[in-house]
């Protein structure tokens, strides 16, 4: 098992779309050199959505426009549709990132459409961005509890993350949408998505609303799992998964790896000074999980 981990800084996409004080082109494009700055080489930068949905990604053709990435960086932006590849291909954006659910009742109210209409919309997606030369994530949400329905089966995670990646997905992100998820969940989860994608094309996307996203995390690394998204400060949150509350902590995620042994090539001193600067230019009170300056040893 490799000791490199991908470590996939979605805090400007999912930390930003759910804000209410709806931070300025400036104050993305700053957030995201500075993460860029600190090591972080994969950078969920924004969201070609509809603006009617999800106002504060209106600007993410001209924040993506203004990056200056490092050298091997990887840009992901979210892709809910054509309407979205058009702007998404003719950007510096690397990997375009489709997204659909495991809950039906979700799928609905966060793109307007069943599982299977929007597998079909992302098919085409997925076809278009391949011939693109794009790198294309897949996200199923709702992987192990949603908002509206409860509980999920893990039967109709596993449906969707297989139809994902044989539509030619290269990864399968995992979301744990609105946090619900125990380690044991997300061990019975890998065990079964496993089953026909192989562990090295799988990401997890925590979200912590019970305080069980570091522990998720380490429970898919020790299975395996060598993607892992997060947040800088814990921002997260999608509107339309009430109660959700923010990714789990870039900080936190570069704590736990570096204590395992895992490269991650970041800098926690400025990835926690980042931390503080964006909850101050939102207005946000710090959280605990913002401005730990590194233990001594
Ligand atoms: P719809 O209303 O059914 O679509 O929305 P429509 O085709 O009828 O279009 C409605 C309007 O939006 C039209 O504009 C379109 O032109 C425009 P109007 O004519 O009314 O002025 N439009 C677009 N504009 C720009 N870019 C586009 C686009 N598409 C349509 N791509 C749609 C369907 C899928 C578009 C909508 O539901 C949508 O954008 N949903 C996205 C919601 C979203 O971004 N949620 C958060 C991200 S997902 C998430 O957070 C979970 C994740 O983190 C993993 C996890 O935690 O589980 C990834
Ligand atoms: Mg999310």
């Amino acid at each position: 098992m490799t000791d490199q981990v991908r470590l996939v800084e979605v805090g400007p996409r999912d930390g930003l779309q759910n804000e209410p004080s709806h931070p300025t082109t400036e104050i993305k494009i700053e957030l995201i050199q500075r993460l860029f700055g600190a090591g972080l080489r994969h950078i969920e930068a924004g969201a070609f959505v509809s603006p009617r949905w999800v106002p504060q990604m209106a600007d993410s053709a001209a924040v993506i426009a203004a990056l200056k990435p490092p050298a091997g960086s990887e840009i992901l932006a979210l892709v809910p549709n054509e309407a979205g590849l058009k702007p998404a291909l003719a950007s510096q954006v690397g990997t375009v990132a489709v997204f659909t659910a495991a809950s039906e009742t979700f799928s609905q109210r966060n793109t307007n459409c069943s599982i299977a209409e929007g597998l079909t919309r992302i098919r085409s997606v997925v076809e278009q961005a391949k011939a693109a030369n794009r790198q294309v994530r897949g996200y199923v949400s709702c992987v192990v509890g949603c908002p509206y329905e409860g509980r999920i089966p893990v039967s109709s995670v596993v449906r969707v993350a297989e139809e994902l990646f044989a539509m030619g997905c290269d990864e399968i992100a995992l979301g744990d949408t609105n946090g619900a998820a125990r380690p044991a969940e997300i061990q019975a989860l890998l065990s079964a998505v496993t089953g026909s994608i192989p562990v090295g094309r799988i990401a997890i996307h925590a979200h912590d609303t019970y305080g069980m996203g570091i522990a998720n995390v380490l429970t898919a690394l020790e299975y395996g799992v060598r993607s892992i998204d997060s947040s800088v400060a814990g921002l997260g949150g999608c509107p339309y998964a009430p109660g959700a509350t923010g990714n789990v902590a870039t900080e936190d995620v570069v704590y736990l790896l570096e204590g395992q042994g895992l490269a991650t090539g970041t800098d926690l001193d400025e990835l926690t000074r980042i931390g503080a600067w964006i909850c101050n230019a939102l207005g946000r009170p710090l959280g605990s999980r913002v401005g730990k300056a590194r233990l001594a040893t």
